[in-house]
């Protein structure tokens, strides 16, 4: 039997090389997902539940990267959370929320909780009679007012045709945040908001589609309602599927990645596989990359339990040359293992526990003892399993299930901006170090030291 030997992130250090590259404002992260997909920087955050909902995809999106919307919600819930980033930047919403004279203040404030937005044209049918703002509203107590009693009747309206240039003059001229766009009957057709123009403006690294809308990438399984949850994602407009599956070994994942590809074309990320076979499969399937890891993970059990894995930067490295690309998923734990997992071959690194406990992630603050948290937990885990069970009204057989995944409190750690800033910090501070300008030279000029125990010891990893 072959025994073969395979290294992680603190087995090695890069070696440094005589550069060129004097700052970290001379490096150029940007790579891409999959052909059609470009990110600035190379980080996803991963599909848990404890991690990558709206407020994550947005936040991963804005800063150049993007985040995959997670499926242990039913379709409609997950659905809904694509359908926010969609909406979220594009400058032109072409399909507001709504809200009718006759709501009340209670109704109003309930969408805007749920929506993740805090204005609302007011319709009668289609027929724009008006618009409610925070300003509106924000010093009202009386939660049984309706909408036509608070609302600004008569509001900025334009055509639905204007330019971004204009819509910004009349923004600007009127001092209002949020133009309302009809046609010729006053119907409205969408609105454009002064925060979304800004932004777009800002900064080249947005991820964003062709009509300008942030990037967002939803999971699916490959059991139950897999096949209908692909095609409300798909006409939600999500920009990639990932086929999420621990074990991407299963045939039934390659055949669910052929599926995807013949009936949407969509681009579609495919996983977890840990080896060149394994990659290769998947890519002859007709996946656009591979999810690499298994194991890995800072809430996964797998390995102890099934004894199944692949060292992950041994596996990053066997499967970036099955001509695939690869998307480094787990055991991410400080900015020095995304540099190493980039440069043993990774296309991009997704992310789990680090960006857990944070704004974005989804989840209450919990006290404990002064200290505040919030929960992470690998989706086999048995609470995740528990949730999962008790939402499809099936039977709960806690006794029969053996998690793969664990949960943990996480401390709360504030937004997760400072922490992606950190770890693109830390890649880029390792491209200074290597003469590397651009990802495609940092992979190229990388060679690594293996450690000693007492290697590992100086450098502080043990
Ligand atoms: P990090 O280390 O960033 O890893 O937290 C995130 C990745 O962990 C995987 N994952 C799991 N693996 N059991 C596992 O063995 C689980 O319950 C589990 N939940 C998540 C997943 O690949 C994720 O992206």
């Amino acid at each position: 039997m072959k025994v073969y030997e395979g290294i992680t992130f603190d087995d090695v250090l890069i070696v440094p090389k005589i550069s060129n590259v004097l700052s970290r404002k001379e490096t150029d992260t940007s790579t891409n997902l999959t052909d059609k997909i470009k990110l600035s920087i190379p980080i996803i955050s991963a599909n848990m539940d404890t991690v990558t909902e709206s407020a994550m995809a947005i936040t991963m999106a804005r800063l150049g990267g993007v985040g995959v919307i997670h499926r242990f919600n039913t379709i409609e819930e997950q659905v809904n959370e694509v359908k926010k980033v969609k909406r979220k930047q594009g400058v032109i919403i072409s399909d507001p929320y709504t809200v009718s004279p006759e709501d009340t203040l209670s109704k109003v404030k309930e969408l805007a909780a749920e929506k993740g937005v805090t204005g609302f044209p007011v319709v009668i049918g289609s027929k724009l009679v008006g618009i409610i703002t925070k300003r509106d509203y924000i010093l009202e107590g009386d939660m049984t007012k309706k909408v036509k009693e608070l609302m600004t009747k008569d509001p900025v309206v334009a055509d639905e045709n204007i330019t971004i240039n204009k819509a910004k003059s009349i923004l600007k001229k009127n001092k209002i945040e949020k133009l309302l766009l009809v046609d010729k009957e006053g119907r409205l057709k969408g609105m454009i908001t002064a925060k979304d123009i800004s932004i777009n403006e800002a900064d080249g690294g947005i991820s964003k589609d062709k009509k300008g809308r942030l990037i967002v990438g939803a999971a699916i399984g490959i059991v139950g309602d897999y096949k209908e949850r692909a095609d409300k994602l798909v006409e939600a407009e999500a920009d990639f599927i990932v086929v999420d599956v621990a074990n991407g070994y299963l045939t039934k994942v390659a055949d669910v990645v052929k599926y995807l590809k013949k009936n949407y074309g969509i681009e579609v990320i495919a996983g977890n596989v840990a080896t060149k076979e394994g990659a290769i499969n998947l890519a002859r399937a007709g996946a656009d990359a591979v999810k690499v890891g298994i194991g890995p993970g800072g809430a996964c059990l797998t390995r102890s339990v099934a004894g199944v894995g692949y060292p992950q930067l041994s596996a990053i490295m066997e499967c970036s040359v099955a001509g695939i690309r690869i998307i480094a998923d787990g055991g991410i734990t400080k900015s020095a293992d995304l540099a190493k997992a980039i440069a043993g071959g990774a296309d991009a690194v997704m992310i789990g526990s680090l960006l857990s406990g944070t704004d974005e992630s989804p989840g209450k603050i919990v006290a404990k003892e002064n200290k505040n948290y919030k929960i992470y937990r690998g989706m086999a885990s048995i609470s995740a399993y528990a949730d999962k069970v008790m939402k499809q009204n099936e039977l709960l057989d806690i006794e029969g299930y053996t998690p793969e995944g664990t949960e943990m409190l996480v401390e709360y750690k504030g937004s997760a901006i400072k922490i992606i800033n950190n770890l693109v910090n830390g890649l880029k501070s390792a491209m200074t170090y290597v003469n590397a300008k651009n990802l495609n030279e940092f992979r190229k000029n990388v060679e690594f030291v293996r450690l000693t125990e007492s290697g590992k010891k100086e450098s502080k990893y043990v």
